[in-house]
């Protein structure tokens, strides 16, 4: 019975990046041209949506994952990967050319910093086409990665015009989150139910604080979408469609171990606590609480 239950019950789909991550925790950040050992070395699957949907089947949501592989030892590792976590990879879209994307990433013992060196440049993103063969009735929340506006914004018009035949109890809610600053992925501001606005691009713009850039960029989005700004130890910021701001303190932990995605961890906590139907202030504490717990341990497990 539960699990004829689970087998029914709507999932979240999360549209963006999946790359291996090649992982050195070092003590404190080795200096330019230096040659250093690291305290540990580990693999782990990444890529903003694909941390997304690691958090949210830990948290217990039906998920699954959609971006681009290319067939190969990494795939392997990253599809083995996503089924150990039972996020579904039915929409994987498999490219005949280019390679996965990979990232060095150094992970700072000393300040829990990540820094980051992505290699994200030959592998074909979906496309509008891949996205038709989505069956949109499975879904309850579509999350987008911003990465190919152009075609992911075509996905978002596929689900308003889906969402426009029903009542609203039965449409699908959507969020995108825009983090990288980069002018093509604007336009995606103006799509998504809830709109993610990472504290890169408020910087980019020039705002000093989460609430400065939720006000500042409100004419960017569509009415009667939520905004979101998270701004690590800061906690995060939300501006409901009427324009009353919401604030969640951060949840530091003892010791900041592994930033490395914890804003996919926050984002991927809020869908949950939002598409389970918490209200903004719930689901934006429970965001913070959970991203603290990320950034005090290796990886993932141990977040719930
Ligand atoms: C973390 C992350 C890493 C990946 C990088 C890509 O947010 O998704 O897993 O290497 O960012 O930008």
């Amino acid at each position: 019975m539960a699990a004829q239950r689970a087998a029914g019950e709507k999932r979240i789909l999360c549209v963006g990046l999946v790359c291996l991550d090649v992982i050195s925790v070092v003590d404190s950040y080795p200096a330019e041209d230096s040659d250093t050992r690291c305290l540990s070395q580990r693999w782990q699957r990444g890529g903003n949506a694909s941390n997304s949907c690691t958090v949210l089947a830990l948290l217990g949501a039906p998920c699954s994952f959609m971006g681009s592989l290319a067939p190969g030892h990494a795939a392997d590792f990253i599809v083995a990967d996503f089924r150990r976590r039972g996020v579904d990879v039915t929409h994987v879209a498999w490219q005949p050319h280019g390679d996965v994307p990979c990232a060095c990433c150094v992970v700072s013992a000393a300040s829990g910093s990540r820094t980051i060196v992505l290699h994200d440049t030959n592998l074909p993103d979906v496309t509008e086409r891949d996205f038709e063969r989505v069956d949109l009735a499975q879904y309850k929340w579509i999350h987008w990665e911003a990465r190919n506006a152009a075609e992911q914004e075509r996905m978002m018009l596929r689900v308003e015009r889906h969402n426009s035949a029903l009542p609203p109890a039965q449409r699908i809610r959507t969020s995108v989150e825009v983090e990288k600053p980069r002018d093509e992925l604007l336009p995606l501001l103006a799509h998504g139910d809830v709109v993610f606005i990472s504290k890169d691009l408020a910087k980019h713009f020039g705002y000093g604080t989460a609430a400065e850039a939720l006000r500042g960029l409100r004419g960017r989005v569509r009415p009667g979408a939520t905004m979101i700004c998270a701004w690590a130890e800061e906690g995060a910021d939300a501006l409901e469609p009427d324009g009353t701001l919401v604030h969640a303190d951060a949840f530091p932990p003892e010791r900041l171990v592994d930033t490395l995605g914890a804003g996919d961890t926050f984002n991927a906590a809020v869908i949950f606590a939002l598409s389970g139907g918490q209200s903004l202030r719930d689901a934006l504490t429970f965001g913070c609480r959970i991203a603290g717990k990320k950034c005090g341990i290796h990886g993932y497990d141990g977040i719930v």
